[in-house]
């Protein structure tokens, strides 16, 4: 198993490009599984969350070719089965996106239940609430949802409990097809969602309102194939403006798109950072000052973005003053306080708050990934902190982060992988 060595202190300058958004392209790799036709879609992102939903689609028969020019074609014309595997859903909940459009096309599937995961229990009622409305029959039967329906599904008026971003997306896949109209009140606003709908607009698909809270969707009879492009990836790009923030450095991101990230850059702005965009990039230069601490509550976009939390609670960590941090979206994202306390950190939960008085310095010191986003807070304090730090489980890193190590060392950064024989 693969470890991080970084040895810190590095003010980290320069530009990184951007990948494509894994979590735009999961839904949109599904998305073909509503057609009997080639789809190709660029920008993807190397990942292994893409070559997990990837094996789903090779498990169901589907023909995968991967090009070098980081597109992918997809052709749902020759799938055999509709049925997604518990040893493959288990690896990553987004699996549960093949639910939906597997049921809009083949009127049947078999999809493993995602269990809870590091960051929380979370349920996957309203995508099941959701397609049970447009008629289908859902049993869950050992641990596997086994869902039908007689002919086609019916359109419908949803309103979510909660802003669920994957339940907006497959429900949103499962209405192209369904006949009549279906009205997704209180749907997830987030890009991945405009991407998503763009392109099964490309498809043929009538939908109006993605990226607002009511999205409506009347039912065709069949799509057909195209070619769609996954958006930047605007975590990645806020995680790399993190790097330079907390180094105090000059980080500039191309290939990114600075409208999915008002939020973040107005947080970074308030920490003493100087931000330029263009068109299609950032620029955040620290001008060699020491953050200040900020204070915000995750929210579903446009609000502060979960998946931002623990990359700004490591700038926090070493920034000026105190931050207050609060998660809303999930119950257990605070998986990153214990490790960034033994670097040195001052931080303090208390429930679903966290409380981070900045300190001097930090000091390397081995830690443990435990999942995606924790995995990169760690990254980013370490790059900052003094000394080695030697970062364990990194395979959580690499389910969202293309050539992590690559990037940081074109930004200066002291970064190497190493095995864990030579690092026990
Ligand atoms: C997506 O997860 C992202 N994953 C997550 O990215 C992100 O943190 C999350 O949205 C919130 O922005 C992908 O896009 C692949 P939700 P998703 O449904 O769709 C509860 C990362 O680091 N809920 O919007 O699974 C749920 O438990 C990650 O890249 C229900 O209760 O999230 C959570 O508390 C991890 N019942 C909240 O809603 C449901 O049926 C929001 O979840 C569905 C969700």
């Amino acid at each position: 198993m693969d470890k991080l060595l970084i040895t810190g202190g590095r003010v980290l300058s320069g530009d990184v490009r951007i990948s494509g958004a894994k979590n735009a392209a999961l839904p949109l790799l599904v998305a073909p599984l509503l057609v009997d036709a080639e789809v190709i879609i660029g920008n993807v992102p190397r990942l292994q969350d893409v070559s997990t939903i990837l094996k789903v689609l090779g498990h169901m028969g589907v023909s995968v070719t991967i090009r070098d020019n980081g597109s992918v074609s997809i052709d749902a014309s020759t799938m055999t089965n509709a049925e997604a595997p518990y040893e493959l859903v288990r690896t990553m909940r987004a699996s549960i996106l093949v639910l939906g459009p597997l049921l809009a096309r083949h009127g049947e599937a078999v999809v493993s239940l995602p269990g809870g995961c590091a960051i929380g229990s979370r349920p996957v009622d309203q995508h099941l609430k959701g397609l049970e409305a447009m008629g289908a029959e859902i049993r869950v039967e050992n641990g596997y949802v086994h869902a039908k329906v007689n002919g086609r599904l019916k359109g419908a008026r949803l309103v979510f409990d909660m802003v669920t971003v994957g339940g907006t997306e497959n429900i949103l896949m499962a209405a192209t097809l369904a006949e009549g109209t279906t009205i997704i009140e209180n749907a997830a606003r987030e890009p991945e969602i405009i991407n998503l709908a763009e392109m099964l607009q490309a498809m043929g698909a009538q939908i109006e309102g993605a990226g607002t809270d009511t999205i409506v969707v009347h039912g065709v009879q069949a799509l057909h194939g195209c070619r769609h492009d996954v958006i930047p990836d605007r975590i990645e790009t806020g995680s790399y403006l993190c790097a330079g923030a907390v180094t105090g450095g000059r980080v500039k991101t191309l290939a990114a798109d600075p409208h999915q990230l008002d939020v973040v850059l107005l947080k970074l702005q308030e920490a003493g950072a100087h931000i330029n965009t263009g068109p299609d990039w950032i620029e955040l230069d620290m001008r060699g000052q020491r953050p200040k601490a900020v204070s915000f509550r995750t929210a579903p976009h446009p609000g502060f973005p979960t998946d931002m939390q623990a990359q700004f609670m490591a700038v926090n960590a070493l920034a000026t003053g105190t931050g207050t941090i609060s998660e809303t979206i999930f119950e257990n994202r605070f998986m990153h306080v214990p490790e960034l306390n033994r670097m040195g950190a001052d931080i303090h939960v208390d429930g679903h708050t966290a409380f981070v008085t900045g300190v001097n310095s930090l000091q390397g010191a081995p830690v443990m990934a435990t999942d995606l986003r924790a995995s990169m807070s760690l990254v980013i304090a370490a790059l900052a902190a003094n000394g080695d730090t030697l970062i364990d489980r990194l395979y959580h890193v690499d389910r969202g982060y293309e050539r992590l190590e690559e990037k940081l060392t074109g930004l200066g950064a002291n970064v190497r992988r190493v095995s864990s024989r030579d690092y026990p």
